[in-house]
């Protein structure tokens, strides 16, 4: 892949942050873009932004709330009617909640959107023969394997992973998408990126309460990235000739770096999968 022009690119998160600054550059760059946000009124207002905007791509929007599994499949059977095959998908939902929550279907609800979201998407998406092997995927999670912790979480244990609130949840989600991008060419056929930004100056924290903002200062204190800076990066690693087809990578703004071996474990991939399996099964009641 060479260019963007004539492409059709999914963009989930895409209404705000990262993922809003990444549908811009695709667009820009002439892909047909559809993004995807809980929030009607911010969707409306991108779209009334494009519209001043000549050139050969287009955006489009689904609204839909991504924290229930029923509704990502929807979306996937929307983004059907529209297309026989995605070629870009940038998965950037997510939320950063310190609280207890779930959602109506029984998953917490970090977790939900963050990661079982995407999950439910890929299959989904597989199911009704979106992807192949010219399938770009970048999601985005913290790709952080220096962080001793995430090594120590287990996913082979569906109780434990349901024990997992608050920060302990949002850090699994994050794990877990790393996880899902190792297994994605094996089990969807695609090429996938995993791609940690940093701490970039979005809205990511709204939900979390003043005090707990106070604990996290001195990771955002060294926040010097806009989203529109990390947005023109994912579109040249969108396009970059050099990622192999069919290849998994991690990668974060320094470039590429070798998975950790927490990450690399196909044991400890099969387990994820089988424990999304069994939650994306209860959430849609199959
Ligand atoms: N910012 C950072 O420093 C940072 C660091 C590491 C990783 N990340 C990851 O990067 C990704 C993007 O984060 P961001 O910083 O760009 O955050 P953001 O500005 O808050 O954007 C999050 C996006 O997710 C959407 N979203 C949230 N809940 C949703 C739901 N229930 N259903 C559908 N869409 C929902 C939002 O839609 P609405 O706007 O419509 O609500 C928005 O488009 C997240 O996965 C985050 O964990 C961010």
């Amino acid at each position: 892949m060479n260019h963007p022009q004539s492409r059709f690119a999914v963009v989930t998160g895409g209404t705000d942050g990262i993922g809003a600054a990444t549908a811009r550059a695709l667009r820009a760059a002439g892909a047909d873009v559809v993004i995807v946000g809980r929030s009607q009124e911010k969707a409306d207002a991108l779209l009334r932004a494009d519209k001043s905007h000549g050139g050969t791509g287009s955006m489009s929007t689904i609204v839909a709330d991504l924290a229930e599994m029923k509704n990502v499949i929807t979306v996937v059977d929307e983004v059907a009617d529209r297309t026989d095959h995605i070629d870009l998908l940038v998965h950037a939902a997510g939320i950063l909640i310190t609280r207890t929550e779930h959602t109506t279907e029984g998953i917490e609800k970090d977790f939900a959107v963050g990661y079982l979201s995407r999950f439910v998407f890929l299959e989904h998406a597989a199911r009704r023969s979106l992807l192949s092997r010219s399938t770009r995927m970048v999601n985005i999670a913290a790709s952080a394997p220096t962080i001793p912790w995430y090594a120590r979480m287990e996913f082979s244990s569906q109780t434990e992973v349901e024990a997992r609130v608050g920060m302990r949840s949002h850090g699994q989600a994050q794990l877990a998408n790393d996880l899902l991008t190792a297994q994605a060419p094996t089990r969807y056929g695609i090429t996938a990126i995993g791609y940690g930004p940093g701490a970039v100056n979005t809205s990511i924290r709204r939900e979390v309460p003043h005090a707990a903002q106070a604990i996290m200062k001195p990771f955002y204190a060294r926040v010097t990235r806009q989203p529109e800076e990390v947005g023109a990066e994912l579109l040249a690693v969108l396009l970059d000739p050099a990622v192999p087809a069919g290849s998994a990578t991690i990668r974060n703004r320094k470039g590429t770096f070798p998975a950790a071996a927490y990450v690399a474990d196909p044991a400890r991939q099969h387990e994820l999968i089988m424990v999304s399996e069994a939650l994306a099964a209860r959430a849609l009641g199959s």
